[in-house]
């Protein structure tokens, strides 16, 4: 039995204990939380071990995996922190809220024994694993441009620091640098980036931005996210190639759509709409990381992928400062 201490009680301590729940020879064995609010609670319905300090609970010699889902600026430590115990650790996206603090994590997860993963949950999205595989079997044939948005109302987390820019860095950090992953998995480096953003720039809760990110391989993506929606979810993606266009709107009830060129007819045709199977992503990710772990595999997402992902986030945001683009490298 592989035993599990997760860092936090919130929203995605919640989501992830389900989901290590779900799986057969893993047990959510404790939690820890430095705020009063719902460890108890939540403890008591795993029954499991609660813990109001950190260390405590990564020091537990008892368990096999730490779970950091902490606000932003607290992965850092406690990730190097749990790594440092030999035990594996997955941990909530962003890796870290600055590049040298994903810098030093990297140094961790590098000297570390046990696996590490960090929550970039869309490459686990059915519809986007078809767009990965449609993309690297040539389906599409060479893409050129991706367009994609992500649009959601101002997340309220414990003590509003979602709203704190310097705890979350927005709607470019915290949201749409799922986007900035998958992109980065379907197409490799990115070269150079160009936002326009409104964060505080308008009225609050209007965190908008829209982030152009040229690929090496000379794709051009374009990213909108938002948190200025009243209530609600959307996510969209569009990729185009020489062959044809694939569509998903994964919360939709036929999420894909696949739109292939007909080479004899010269025009668009074979609309696919398709509905993958599908059970909770985050549980796929998860299960994934477990896998990993039994079977001495390479997690899909790497420190290295996740600071690729943070580093197009920090260039859209000083892109926005600047109003230049900013290369990456
Ligand atoms: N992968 C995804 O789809 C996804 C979705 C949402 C959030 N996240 C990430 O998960 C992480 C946790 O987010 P969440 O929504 O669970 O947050 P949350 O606000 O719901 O929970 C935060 C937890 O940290 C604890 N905490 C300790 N010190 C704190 C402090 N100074 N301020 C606030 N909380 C403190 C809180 O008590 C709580 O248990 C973040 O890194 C976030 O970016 C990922």
């Amino acid at each position: 039995m592989l035993k599990v201490g997760i860092l936090g009680t919130g929203t995605m301590a919640k989501t992830h204990a389900s989901a290590y729940r779900a799986i057969d020879g893993v047990q959510v064995a404790a939690f820890a939380d430095s705020l009063p609010g719902t460890l108890d609670i939540v403890a008591k319905e795993y029954n499991a071990k609660a813990y109001t300090n950190y260390d405590e609970l990564i020091n537990d010699s008892s368990l096999d995996i730490i779970d950091v889902c902490l606000p932003t600026p607290l992965h850092k430590e406690n990730t190097i922190k749990a790594l440092a115990t030999g035990k594996h650790v997955f941990c909530e996206k962003p890796v870290a809220r600055t590049l040298e603090d994903a810098m030093e994590v990297k140094k961790a997860v590098d000297a570390a024994k046990g696996k590490f993963m960090v929550g970039h949950v869309v490459r686990f999205f059915p519809e986007f694993m078809v767009m990965k595989q449609m993309i690297d079997e040539g389906k599409l044939g060479t893409v050129g441009i991706a367009r994609t948005s992500r649009i959601a109302a101002q997340p309220h987390g414990v003590k509003d620091w979602y709203e704190n820019m310097e705890m979350s860095g927005g709607v470019i950090l915290d949201l749409i640098i799922h986007d900035f992953d998958y992109l980065n998995w379907f197409f490799g480096k990115p070269k150079r980036v160009y936002a326009q953003g409104l964060f505080k720039k308008t009225q609050e809760e209007m965190d908008y931005a829209l982030v152009v990110i040229r690929y090496e391989s000379g794709v051009i993506a374009h990213v909108e996210g938002s948190w200025a929606e009243p209530s609600g979810f959307n996510v969209k993606a569009e990729i185009c190639g020489s062959k044809g266009i694939i569509d998903v709107e994964p919360y939709k009830e036929a999420p894909l759509t696949i739109n292939l060129r007909d080479p004899e007819v010269k025009q668009a045709g074979v609309i696919v709409p398709e509905a993958p199977v599908e059970e909770s992503q985050y549980t796929t990710e998860i299960r994934h990381f477990i896998d990993c772990i039994i079977n001495d595999k390479t997690p899909r997402v790497t420190v290295d992928d996740a600071i690729y992902a943070l580093k197009i986030g920090l260039a859209a945001l000083e892109s926005i400062e600047t109003g230049l683009p900013v290369n990456i490298d």
